[in-house]
């Protein structure tokens, strides 16, 4: 085999495994675009992302009270461990309205803690506060707490719990007309 014709020859191998390289570099890269590109179908097709979880028995929640509860997150990966255990606090009212409440400040998101004493949500974070029905009571939160939307079937409590809430959802109830948020209407 003449010189020429051996490199030549080598040329050839090297830009057949450059393009190799660059085919797999081309993969990598294209995945996560693809991925995201796709989310939106995934997330319709997902049920996780709809589902609605039960919070337990309304026998948990008595009336007149306020109490912790735990959700799994239907959202979750092998990995997640205790971290997709979720909890937020369910208000009865008078056993017919039930308010549930993100345990998430809404401030920074550090989780608020129930005072029955002083019929008060309190945040250790900054001092924020809030009332029994999750309108902001003072501190930094510019708002009330986040609501999760809610049913009751079969004695059960439900929770839509794909999404954690966000101001750009509407609140799952109103008291007396008044609404969740500290500011004057409208609010998100
Ligand atoms: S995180 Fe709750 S007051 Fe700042």
């Amino acid at each position: 085999m003449s010189t020429e014709t051996r490199s030549t020859s080598r040329r050839a191998l090297l830009v057949k495994v450059g393009l190799f390289l660059n085919g797999i570099v081309g993969v990598a890269l294209a995945v996560p675009i693809v991925r995201y590109l796709l989310s939106p179908l995934a997330r319709e097709k997902n049920p996780g992302y709809q589902s609605w979880l039960s919070l337990g028995q309304l026998a948990q929640f008595p009336a007149g009270q306020t109490r912790l509860a735990t959700y799994r997150n239907p959202i979750v990966n092998p990995g997640d461990g205790q971290t997709a255990n979720i909890a937020c606090w369910v208000r009865n009212v008078d056993d017919r309205t039930f308010q549930v409440f993100a345990i998430n400040c809404a401030h920074l998101g550090c989780p608020v803690r129930w005072f029955p004493q002083s019929n008060l949500f309190m945040c250790p974070c900054h001092g924020g506060a809030y009332y029994q029905d999750g309108s902001r009571a003072s501190g930094p939160p510019e708002r009330g707490l986040f609501q999760y939307q809610h049913k009751i079937e079969a004695g059960n409590l439900f929770i839509q719990a794909g999404e954690l809430p966000t101001p750009g959802q509407p609140v799952a109830i109103k008291l007396g007309g008044k609404s969740p948020c500290a500011c004057e209407p409208p609010c998100a």
